[in-house]
């Protein structure tokens, strides 16, 4: 695991979208793995600017997202499908047919995850995964407790997310939403990661990652084991690290 600490907000965006640039920009044909949420909101604007400034071809790119709502419409502007088709699938006028993601409303569930995995898998596996963070140290959808063993499944979403999505979304009260997920070990399979972490919110749990034991109680401490992830930081989360 190597720190990178940004030196305010503008640069911590920057700095995440360059990686995934510069991925880009060596490997035309890379499969790329992308997460959903505020952090990566600010790092996909940074990435289509950076894009609009200095165009790179992303026609030969793979994009998927890690993971997704489950019991929710693609439709929903909170569905990870929604919320990267329009961050960067779109943008970066990436091919509709190299976007990967699994179908939230597919009958069998479990069926679902199985196929998602094995798209993501096929052809020698993502190049690079770009992650955000849980505030209780999540990551993608694995909750603490989730086994470092443990491939694409259909797991729960945390209370706390649960309350923001509904409340920034409108979501009906009948509509039960889990999330469909990449596993540690698909994630920590991949040569290439990078975390990101911003915002006041998330300064304690980013020093539990880095400097805390690894442990299944906290999932994203599992980065510690990788030596291709990088942790970007901005002032805030990092904190007094
Ligand atoms: C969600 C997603 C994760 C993401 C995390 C961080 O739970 N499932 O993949 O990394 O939130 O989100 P935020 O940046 O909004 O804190």
């Amino acid at each position: 695991m190597h720190l990178v600490f940004a030196d305010n907000t503008d640069d911590f965006y920057q700095k995440s979208a360059e990686r995934i640039a510069e991925v880009i920009r060596k490997k035309p044909s890379a499969k790329i793995g992308l997460s959903t949420g505020r952090t990566t909101k600010g790092v996909h604007a940074a990435l289509a600017e950076e894009w609009r400034r200095n165009p790179f071809d992303c026609s030969g790119i793979k994009v998927f997202g890690i993971d997704e709502i489950t019991n929710m419409s693609r439709e929903c502007r909170a569905s990870c499908y929604y919320i990267l088709l329009h961050e960067v699938v779109e943008p970066l006028a990436v091919p509709m047919e190299n976007y990967i993601m699994p179908d939230p409303m597919a009958a069998d569930l479990q069926e679902e995850c199985l196929r998602f995995e094995e798209a993501v898998m096929a052809d020698g596996g993502p190049d690079f995964i770009f992650l955000g963070l849980g505030e209780n140290g999540h990551l993608g959808f694995n909750q603490p407790g989730t086994n470092f063993g443990q491939t694409a499944w259909l797991s729960w979403m945390d209370d706390s997310l649960n309350e923001r999505l509904r409340r920034e979304n409108d979501i009906p009260e009948n509509v039960v939403m889990g999330g469909l997920t990449l596993g540690i070990k698909n994630l920590m399979q991949c040569p290439r990661l990078v975390m990101a972490a911003n915002g006041r919110n998330k300064k304690e749990v980013a020093e539990k990652m880095i400097m805390g034991p690894v442990t299944e109680a906290l999932p994203a401490s599992v980065l510690q084991l990788h030596p291709g992830c990088e942790v970007i930081l901005d002032p805030d989360a990092a904190g007094a690290l």
